[in-house]
């Protein structure tokens, strides 16, 4: 159900779960301080408690609060990056509870650049916990819409229209080792690895991207994720629709119709509108195709092809 700014503080001061906009996607969000709206949120997803959630707040002094360190490096990419889809990993401290880390000794945490979660965080003044505004392994939501097809309309949602970035943030852990920074991207995301690169850079960084050991360092970024409702198969660009249909069989995805998933030529673009293009192009009995050109092996499609990776893994 859809709800105003002020409902929303309300339901949010009472105990209640709110989706709200966020520059990236909508999530679904929970003040840190309320355990039992924190369990609301891992149940209406049906979230497993293992996969932490990210800690929405309104600046880098509000994050600080809720670390124990703060990696020097973070005021740089703070500075730059924040309000934004970056999300920073951070040693936690004791007001942040093992619920939302998942019993890890970090916490993730952002600061949105979109103006109502702002107002919201602003005028809440308690950080929210926010994961992305789907049923756990789905397609996240773009769209206010979205949110009230995901949950039949029974969790109020704050519409701030279209998400401008339309995939998630990135999530990124520092770590420094005798004067050198090792960065780790535990989820490619609204920000880019090459950004992130130029800034550094710019200030004279020593720093190098150390591959993340995805399982254990970013419990919730699974190999099967952000499924859409149809099946998505990954093609290559000469693959004909008679040997992708052959592929579905194969697979005994019985298909009666075969639809090709087109993005836009540009990546930033590509992104936005990739989560609701699957869910325009989900139908019953029909499978997707997204034909891969030598072009999305470029750095800057790093979040889109990771996001269609994952969405196709199970029929892969
Ligand atoms: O753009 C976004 O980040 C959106 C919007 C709503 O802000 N949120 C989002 O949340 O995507 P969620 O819960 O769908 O994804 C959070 C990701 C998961 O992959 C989780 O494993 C990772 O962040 N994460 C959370 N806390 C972590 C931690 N302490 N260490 C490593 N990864 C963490
Ligand atoms: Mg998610």
């Amino acid at each position: 159900m859809i709800v105003d700014l002020e409902e929303a503080l309300r339901s949010l001061q009472k105990g209640e779960i709110v989706a709200i906009p966020t520059e990236t996607v909508y999530g679904l969000a929970a003040p840190i301080t309320n355990e039992e709206s924190l369990k609301k949120v891992f149940e209406t997803k049906k979230r497993p408690f293992f996969d932490p959630l990210i800690v929405h707040v309104e600046n880098k002094a509000q994050a600080q609060g809720l670390t124990k360190e703060w990696p020097e490096i973070y005021d740089l990419l703070a500075a730059s990056f924040w309000p934004g889809p970056l999300t920073l990993i951070a040693p936690k401290n004791e007001k942040v509870s093992a619920l939302i880390t998942s019993g890890l000794d970090t916490v993730a945490l952002r600061a949105p650049n979109h103006p109502i979660a702002q107002k919201i965080l602003k005028q809440l003044s308690i950080p929210l916990a926010a994961p992305s505004a789907n049923r756990f392994g789905k397609t996240s939501p773009t769209t206010a819409a979205h949110v009230e097809l995901e949950f039949d309309k029974k969790i109020p949602v704050v519409d701030g229209g279209p998400c401008d970035v339309g995939v998630e943030s990135t999530v990124l852990r520092a770590e420094v080792k005798t004067g050198l920074w090792n960065l780790e991207i535990l989820r490619p995301g609204g920000v880019s690895r090459a950004q992130i690169e130029a800034l550094l850079h710019h200030h004279k960084v020593m720093f190098h991207f150390v591959e993340a050991k995805q399982k254990e360092a970013s419990p919730g970024h699974l190999e099967h994720h952000y499924q859409p409702d149809s099946p998505l198969i990954l093609a290559s660009k000469n693959q004909t629709v008679v040997s992708i249909l052959q592929r579905l069989r194969e697979k005994n995805l019985m298909a009666n119709q075969i639809v090709e998933l087109r993005l836009p030529a540009e990546a930033a673009l590509a992104a936005r509108v990739l989560y609701s293009e699957f869910r325009r192009l989900s139908k019953p009995k029909t499978a997707m195709f997204f034909k891969i050109e030598p072009k999305h092996q470029l750095p800057e499609w790093e979040a889109v092809m990771d996001r269609l990776k994952r969405a196709s893994s199970i029929y892969e």
